[in-house]
């Protein structure tokens, strides 16, 4: 990291949508999708897409992980104008949390004030089957780094509230669109962990004591930058397995992306829905 509030920060922020907005030549859109392991299907169904890689973007190093195409989609979803991303930075690829956060800081620079974020999961609730969706009502941020250490960025609070990290009516909405899809959405809290390591059986049992009904390694920073610039927030757990130690099975991430290919219509259909209601 450069000087503290230079990288990953307001200003850079800006300067990536300066970028963008030239490179596609429209202003942003006002909802944003970050699509999750496995989960990039979804961006199939945008209309008159354009696409930008990742590493084209001022200040975006390139995605890692198999399974993350790693790119902005600009287009249309449920007759409005989105932004997706492909991709993210997870802080185990050894990305400080300020460049996990720092994609959202370009979609709010974009023009996004509703963020919609996904993840892949490993279910720690016993009720619970791999192939479910749940919305995250809370989280716990058990990777014990945050996205806005340094500096207060412009337009930033410096302890931003944490009251409502997921938007009550976003999720009252996402219910109402479930049901009408004959779909079962279950509610949950996420905890987010550093990994890349699966959790142990005894870390997955201290996870079940703490409150947590599904476990994985993204999506925190993500939510805790986008409550600091204000927006609203809904998030969407596709469970992909079930965690260690509930499941005797050993894991792997060939299981996680087999389950989202498995459940990846069903996940696109129900948030197509939600941004057309929105
Ligand atoms: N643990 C952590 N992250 C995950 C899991 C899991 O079981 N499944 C998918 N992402």
């Amino acid at each position: 990291m450069t000087e503290q509030g230079e990288t990953f920060g307001t200003r850079a922020a800006g300067t990536a949508a300066d970028f963008l907005r030239s490179r596609v030549g429209r202003t942003g859109a006002p909802i944003a999708i970050v699509l999750g392991s496995g989960l990039g299907g979804l961006a199939e169904r945008i209309e008159s897409p354009t696409r930008v890689p990742f590493r084209e973007i001022p200040g975006f190093p390139e995605s890692t992980v198999v399974g993350h195409a790693g790119a902005l989609i600009i287009g249309n979803l449920g007759g409005k104008a989105v932004l997706a991303l492909a991709g993210r930075f997870h802080v185990y690829e050894g990305h400080d949390a300020r460049l996990a956060g720092f994609p959202v800081r370009v979609l709010h620079a974009l023009g996004a004030r509703t963020l919609i974020v996904s993840n892949a999961a490993g279910g720690v609730n016993r009720l619970w089957q791999p192939g479910d969706l749940m919305l995250i009502r809370d989280h716990i941020n058990l990777t014990f780094r945050n996205p806005l250490i340094g500096a207060v960025e412009e337009g930033d609070l410096r302890f931003p509230d944490m009251s409502e990290p997921y938007d009550s009516s976003l999720a009252d909405l996402a219910h109402r669109v479930a049901a009408e899809q004959g779909i079962t959405l279950r509610d949950g809290v996420y905890a987010g962990l550093l990994g890349p390591a699966y959790e142990t059986p005894a870390e997955v049992r201290m996870l079940e004591r703490l409150g947590a009904d599904a476990v994985g390694m993204s999506t925190v920073p993500e939510v805790i930058v986008a409550r600091a610039r204000g927006m609203r927030v809904l998030g969407i757990s596709c469970i992909t397995n079930m965690a260690c130690g509930i499941s005797s099975s050993p894991l792997s991430h060939a299981e996680v992306l087999e389950t989202t290919q498995r459940v990846g219509q069903k996940f696109a259909g129900l948030v197509s829905g939600i941004v057309a209601a929105i």
